[in-house]
Parts: C-alpha cells; sequence; structure tokens
C-alpha cells in the first residue's frame, strides 16, 4: 500500500475557557504534526457549531466548509470532558451533524476524566460503529491536575499511553486510509460499497 500524509481532524470537545481537553487535543496535534501529519483542530469555542437541527443543519452558512473538514479526514480524533458519564453536548453536537463522512475513518479518543472515562470511550464506539466508522481497541483517559497541568503531562504512565495512542493513531490510520481508498475504488462487496461514487 502506498503511504501518504495522514490527515486527522483534532476535535476540542469543550467550551470551557481553560478546558483540559483543548489542551490535550493541542499537544496531541503538536506531536503528530512533529511526526509528519496533517492536523486540522476544530475548536467550537472560536467556531461556534449552531446545536443540530436537521431541518436547517445542512443549510446553515458554515455547514459546506465543515463538511469539507471532516471528509478530508482520515482519523477523528476526539477529546472530551466527562460529562455525567458520557460525552460532552459540544461533542454529540459535532457528531450528529455527520454519519457517512466517518465510514471507514479511525476513531480517537481522549477523555478528561475523574473516573477513567471508560462509560465515554464506550458511548463515542458506540457512535463510531454507529457511522460504519473504527475505533482504537482502547481508550485514553487523564485526570486534570494528576497526569496534565497546564498543558504538560505529569504522569509517566499517561505519558506511555499518550504516546501509544500517538503512534497508535498514525500507524492504523494510514492502514485504515489506505484500505478506505482501496475499497472506495474497488468494485467486490464490503462495507464501503454503498459509499462508491
Ligand atoms: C456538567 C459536568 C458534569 C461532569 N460529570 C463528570 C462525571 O460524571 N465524571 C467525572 O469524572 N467528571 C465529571 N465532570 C468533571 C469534568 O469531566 C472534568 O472537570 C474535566 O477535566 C473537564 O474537562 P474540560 O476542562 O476540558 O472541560 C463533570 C463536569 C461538568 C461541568
Amino acid at each position: 500500500m502506498s503511504e501518504s500524509q495522514l490527515n486527522v481532524l483534532a476535535v476540542i470537545g469543550s467550551l470551557h475557557r481553560t478546558s483540559a481537553s483543548q489542551a490535550i487535543v493541542r499537544l496531541a496535534a503538536t506531536q503528530l504534526e512533529a511526526a509528519g501529519v496533517r492536523v486540522d483542530v476544530l475548536d467550537f469555542a472560536n467556531e461556534p457549531l449552531p446545536l443540530f437541527n436537521p431541518d436547517t443543519a445542512y443549510a446553515a452558512p458554515g455547514y459546506p466548509a465543515l463538511k469539507a473538514r471532516v471528509e478530508a479526514a482520515d482519523v477523528i480524533l476526539i477529546g472530551t470532558p466527562d460529562y455525567h458519564g458520557s460525552l460532552s453536548s459540544a461533542t454529540k453536537n459535532f457528531l450528529d451533524h455527520f454519519w457517512r463522512e466517518f465510514a471507514g475513518k479511525l476513531f480517537v479518543s481522549l477523555v478528561a476524566s475523574y473516573e477513567k472515562g471508560l462509560t465515554v470511550t464506550d458511548q463515542l464506539r458506540t457512535v463510531a460503529r454507529q457511522c460504519y466508522a473504527w475505533s482504537l481497541p482502547y481508550g485514553v483517559s487523564f485526570v486534570e491536575g494528576q497526569d496534565f497541568k497546564n498543558g504538560e503531562i505529569i504522569n509517566a504512565a499517561f505519558q506511555a499511553r499518550f504516546d501509544m495512542c500517538l503512534r497508535d493513531t498514525r500507524v492504523y490510520g494510514q492502514l485504515l486510509s489506505a484500505q478506505r481508498r482501496a475499497d472506495l475504488a474497488a468494485t467486490d462487496p464490503c462495507f464501503l460499497a454503498k459509499l462508491r461514487a
């Protein structure tokens, strides 16, 4: 398989002014870029996304540009806080705008949580599955102040898991992206056949 530059859409799922999710997504973006990945950071604090309404969302002025950014991505990396054991409304609002554009792509989650974020990770995996997307076979979560502080990782165990996650994002993102492109161009039956032009 030929390697092309990997595109990651890095989604900040918190509107909190001093968001830990924002800081970890920006750290991930910086490190992925240093490894040769093209990263597009989506920050709803700077680019507000209206609450999803199926009657109006697809005709909204900002929708075509956002759709193009999602389509350009090979990997959807999401940083979300744990809100009531679930993903944030900002994250879910973004996800509700798309499904076809996610199909065959890799979802990666970074969860700010005091409780390991397991239910959040599970719920993101459910969304990915419903949209015919893949997800990493593990989640990454961190506790603000214990694992991550002032934009820096301060816990060696979390550092190792974060590094593993970024490595797997690159490697499995590249593999899945190449296979997705091959399947879209092929004619044999596969789950992506319905998305062929
Ligand atoms: C409405 C709300 C609900 C929350 N629910 C949980 C929860 O169920 N479990 C948990 O561990 N933390 C919970 N938290 C704490 C946040 O997940 C935590 O502070 C996180 O670091 C915030 O991330 P942010 O700075 O990116 O917004 C909640 C916070 C808020 C505001």
